[in-house]
């Protein structure tokens, strides 16, 4: 089915210059940006978007990378977009990550691993509410 995930493009990968390749990755992979802007989130727009974590360990420091520059978020639309996503990313610690992927090729840390994407319907439903309005994302 048609489905849309969210995607954030996290500050380490825009302080890398690598906005450009990794949209590329996503539009290479046959998904389409249906809504992209660039954000600085403060951390209490990060501290929500990450609310699910709130009791986790890494919380704190997770709210603090994710305020310390700028963001891209971009709602991305395909056939099997989330499990797309996920598949490009690869495993949330680089290390983990197999060669080819995003993380594999940009991330340096489980904490500054280059991008966040959603983990299923329902979260990526939740995550696009929160940045993008209905009327700023176009499919096609
Ligand atoms: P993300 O997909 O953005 O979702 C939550 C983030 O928390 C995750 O990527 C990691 O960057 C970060 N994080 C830090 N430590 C951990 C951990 N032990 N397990 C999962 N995520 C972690």
């Amino acid at each position: 089915a048609v489905e849309r995930t969210l995607s954030i493009i996290k500050p380490d990968a825009v302080q890398k210059n690598a906005i450009g390749a990794i949209l590329g990755r996503f539009e290479q992979a046959g998904l389409r940006v249906a809504a992209t802007k660039m954000m600085h989130l403060s951390r209490d727009e990060a501290g929500g978007f990450y609310a699910v974590h709130k009791a986790r360990p890494f919380y704190g420091e997770l709210c603090d990378f994710m305020s310390s520059g700028p963001v891209v978020v971009t709602v991305l639309e395909g056939e099997g977009a989330i499990a797309k996503n996920r598949d490009l990313m690869g495993a949330t610690n680089p290390k983990d990550a197999a060669a080819g992927t995003i993380r594999a090729d940009f991330a340096d840390s489980i904490d500054a691993n280059a991008v966040h994407g959603s983990d299923s319907a329902e979260t990526a439903a939740w995550e696009i509410g929160y940045f993008f309005g209905q009327r700023e994302i176009f499919s096609r």
